[in-house]
């Protein structure tokens, strides 16, 4: 999981692979690596860490090159170390590749080179890769990489560069995605356009099993067994969005201070008051076809999967449509039974995680109809979907989710209110419910304004290494996304649970150094909730609360409380999260712990 890049050109390659990568390091930050070719000879420069120790190494050697790969690594095989970067070389050292992906069969391609006397030297697949097209090289190029290509399972986009070939790049794609930037004579590769969209908006994109021949000149594309394919290039439209801290020590905490714009954007001309509903832009679906539908599935992975939680409650208490909520990398191996008038819905802050991708066209194979939620133009889930819904909350570059987060729960929010409004739900009630949605830009800037107090309480608990968050209803995918959001960034043991399972189990790990977050802002099952507490508390379990302003019992339960405004129960996920966004950084922060790029992690997934 990984990003690739490559240019071809005038300019100087290096400096515009370097740039593309800086802008791929959501795929992957363990290790980066470059490989060029100059009068003949091959390159290859690598570092641990992220791609501005690789930029700080290439300055050194002051290498010049017109032509360049380049990679950032989220590491699937073999540990972040110099020899595991990527490029890798055969073991000539004539041909180097970059690859994003995961070659399944990885390990009998290499048995079966190093009985031929192949040396390996990585812990890699990848390396297979540039092991089997250097030993399939017999004098042409393109025709070893297309000879390679079928022998390898898995997914992947790759780039190769030959030495006895100074003047092309050879590249694939197979379930991996795979962009190619069309200049003035010059040419960009990059897994993701953004990478190269500030110097050509023409581009187009590998299918699977295509193979492409790129010189500085053009692009030749081929199918499998190397007959030339005519591709249309596509204007890419998007907008190319620079981002900076601005007066944050983090854009993790930037963006939670973003929420109120981000969410008001998320809302902006999409619903009308007069007739209580919601007008979603764009929707590529008839009220027809959004009335006829009898069942929905929802697909999504991480934060993205606990939005859909929440969204699969709302639906089903407001349009009373069945909701299955999956988790993508579990669905798309599960054989799914798709019957008429079933609708997908795939979310991803991205839209390029690789399971989600893989869930929604499985479904798509079978005849479901595919709605995508994501927060990127041009992603690859925005391409391949029946109908987008973009979040609008501009780009998020804190590993965590967090703004993506609440605008997929407030445009969720609206498609519910559509389909509740075609079925069951009054005009009045449908007002009542925009009415509420037009409150929450105001309610999560009110949580914002207590983040000092919130600081406070995260000193208070910030040496404890064992956190319960717990919620019922509303608030139990509230505090699964609580969980995750500490864990990932503060590196400390978080559960999430449905409140009223604790009595099953995980009670027996209360005790009077572990802290329960307790989410306690739906009214629906609050008294159920206090019971629940009062039993945390009988064992000498530590209570933070976040519950809604004027709430009765809590404060003689809890150890301290997070006041939020009170809501609609469906809408209290929102500011309830904010709360839980602002706890987790201010733990992580106590705990000196790396939050915008977390260890391990990477923004974007995409490797199964
Ligand atoms: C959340 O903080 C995580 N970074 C992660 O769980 C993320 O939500 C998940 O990888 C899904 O990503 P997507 O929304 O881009 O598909």
């Amino acid at each position: 999981m990984c990003g690739i890049v490559g240019y071809i050109g005038s300019r100087e390659a290096l400096t515009v692979v370097l740039e593309g990568l800086h802008k791929l390091e959501y795929r992957g930050y363990d290790s980066a690596g470059i490989a060029s070719i100059e009068k003949g000879e091959l390159f290859v420069y690598k570092e641990v860490g992220k791609v501005a120790q690789l930029e700080k190494g290439v300055e050194r050697k002051g290498w010049k090159s017109h032509l360049a790969i380049g990679h950032t690594r989220w590491a699937t095989h073999g540990i972040p170390s110099e020899k595991n970067a990527h490029p890798h070389l055969d073991d000539k050292k004539r041909c180097a590749v970059v690859h994003n992906g995961i070659i399944e069969n990885y390990d009998a391609i290499r048995r079966l080179l190093e009985k031929r006397g192949v040396v390996f030297q990585t812990d890699t697949d990848s390396e297979t890769i540039a092991q089997l097209i250097g030993f399939l090289y017999k004098g042409n190029f393109l025709r070893a990489v297309q000879r390679a290509l079928p022998l390898m399972q898995g997914a992947f986009a790759i780039a190769v560069v030959h030495h006895e070939q100074p003047g092309e790049i050879i590249c694939a794609a197979q379930g991996s995605p795979l962009a190619i930037g069309m200049g003035q004579e010059e040419m960009f590769l990059a897994s993701d356009a953004a990478a190269f969209l500030r110097y050509t908006r023409r581009a187009i994109y590998l299918r699977d099993s295509e193979v492409a021949q790129i010189t500085q000149h053009g692009v030749e594309v081929f199918a499998a067994d190397l007959t030339p394919i005519e591709k249309e290039s596509e204007d890419l439209t998007h907008a190319i969005e620079e981002v900076t801290k601005g007066d944050f020590q983090h854009f993790m905490l930037k963006e939670i201070h973003e929420q109120p714009q981000s969410i008001q954007n998320a809302l902006l001309a999409r619903f009308s008051k007069e007739y209580g509903t919601a007008t979603l832009d764009n929707l590529n679906f008839s009220d027809q076809e959004l009335q006829q539908v009898e069942r929905i599935v929802i697909l999504a992975c991480g934060t993205s999967y606990h939005a859909g939680l929440i969204a699969g409650q709302m639906i089903e208490e407001y349009a009373r449509i069945p909701v299955q909520v999956e988790i993508s990398s579990e669905y798309r191996y599960k054989n799914p039974i798709v019957r008429d008038h079933t609708l997908a819905i795939a979310i991803s802050q991205s839209g390029e995680t690789a399971d989600t991708l893989a869930a929604m066209r499985e479904l798509h194979e079978k005849g479901a109809k595919i709605m995508g939620l994501c927060n990127v133009q041009g992603s690859t889930m925005a391409r391949e979907v029946d109908s987008s819904i973009f979040l609008r909350a501009g780009p998020e570059i804190g590993v965590a989710a967090t703004k993506s987060f609440t605008s997929q729960l407030v445009v969720l929010s609206l498609l519910a209110l559509k389909f509740a409004r075609m079925r069951q739900m009054s005009a009045q009630e449908g007002i009542h419910f925009i009415e509420a949605l037009e409150k929450l830009p105001q309610q999560v800037q009110q949580v914002i304004q207590v983040k000092n107090p919130i600081a406070m309480l995260a000193k208070k608990y910030a040496a404890a290494e064992h956190f319960f968050f717990l919620g019922r209803r509303y608030m139990f995918a509230t505090a699964l996304e609580g969980a995750l959001k500490l864990k990932e960034i503060a590196y400390v043991n978080a559960n999430g649970y449905a409140a009223g399972e604790m009595k099953h189990g995980p009670i027996a790990l209360i005790h009077e150094t572990s802290v329960t977050v307790a989410f306690c802002c739906d009214s629906f099952t609050y008294p159920k909730m206090m019971s629940n507490l009062m039993e945390i508390k009988a064992r000498a379990g530590r209570i933070l609360a976040i519950a809604p302003e004027g709430a009765p019992d809590i404060e003689g339960i809890a150890d301290d409380v997070i006041w939020v405004p009170p809501t609609l129960d469906a809408l209290s996920p929102v500011a309830s999260s904010v709360a839980a966004q602002l706890l987790s950084y201010s733990i992580a922060f106590e705990r000196g712990t790396e939050i915008d790029q977390p260890r391990n992690l990477a923004k974007s997934v995409t490797v199964e």
